[in-house]
């Protein structure tokens, strides 16, 4: 079979990174569901597929320095990136983000109530990203730098047994992060500030679209990129 038609949304974007502004203008999934193939999700959800792959040639011919090979980093080095990038952008985005959305809420909340909505969404999601994250920095990372430096062979069976098992457990946490940042933009029309909105209300809006962006970004270095090198090198140790 073609190799093209079975391509994984998420393969196109690990290529390169710039694809995934095309994903995003046709609302396609890329990091918690990367791993369908695109021509597949095209034709289920009735997307041009020739017209996506043309837009993906495109965007690939732009000068960027967006696209870093992350798929050619060794794991450990990987995981340490989405910690000092990705976990600790989401630490500093938390209070700043719930101080602002206090503010909106009360300074805009009657004349737009979805803002309350808004509000206790990112709240939940807040504190459910950051027990994730320690689970990830606490019991996940740790195990993937051991199989990355070599030392799998030696060490002693984790308590949670398979890496399959932390993951799946992560994997299952991404997608619920990723719904509900879907509610969040759907209901904050796609981050655009009403006509009567001051600057705080605007800032609001746009910081919680870059932190849905680097979600996205942070949730695809891992389901696509981090995770399945994990699986492969845990395999490699015990064949
Ligand atoms: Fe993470
Ligand atoms: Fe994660």
């Amino acid at each position: 079979m073609n190799t093209q038609n079975n391509k994984t949304i998420g393969s196109y974007v690990t290529d390169d990174y710039r694809t995934a502004a095309v994903f995003e203008k046709y609302g396609i999934d890329f990091c918690c569901r990367g791993n369908r193939p695109l021509k597949q999700v095209c034709e289920q959800e009735n997307i041009d597929y020739t017209g996506v792959l043309a837009e993906i040639e495109n965007v690939k011919q732009e000068a960027s320095t967006e696209n870093q090979n992350f798929r050619s980093w060794p794991s450990d080095l990987l995981a340490d990136y989405i910690e000092k990038i990705h976990h600790r952008y989401v630490e500093q985005a938390i209070p700043r983000l719930t101080e602002l959305l206090g503010k909106v809420t009360a300074a805009h909340g009657a004349a737009h109530p979805e803002v309350y909505e808004i509000a206790d969404l990112f709240r939940a999601s807040a504190g459910e990203l950051t027990k994730h994250m320690k689970k990830e920095e606490l019991i996940l990372f740790p195990v993937i730098r051991k199989l990355a430096s070599g030392s799998g062979k030696t060490m002693t069976e984790p308590a949670f047994g398979s890496i399959q098992n932390p993951i799946s457990a992560m994997l299952e946490e991404h997608d619920n992060e990723g719904e509900r940042f879907r509610r969040i933009e759907n209901l904050s029309n796609g981050y655009t500030a009403p006509g009567d909105a001051c600057n705080t209300y605007r800032l609001t809006y746009q910081l919680l679209k870059e932190f849905q962006d680097d979600l996205h970004k942070h949730i695809h270095l891992e389901n696509n990129i981090l995770f399945p090198a994990a699986i492969n090198m845990e395999a490699s140790v015990k064949a």
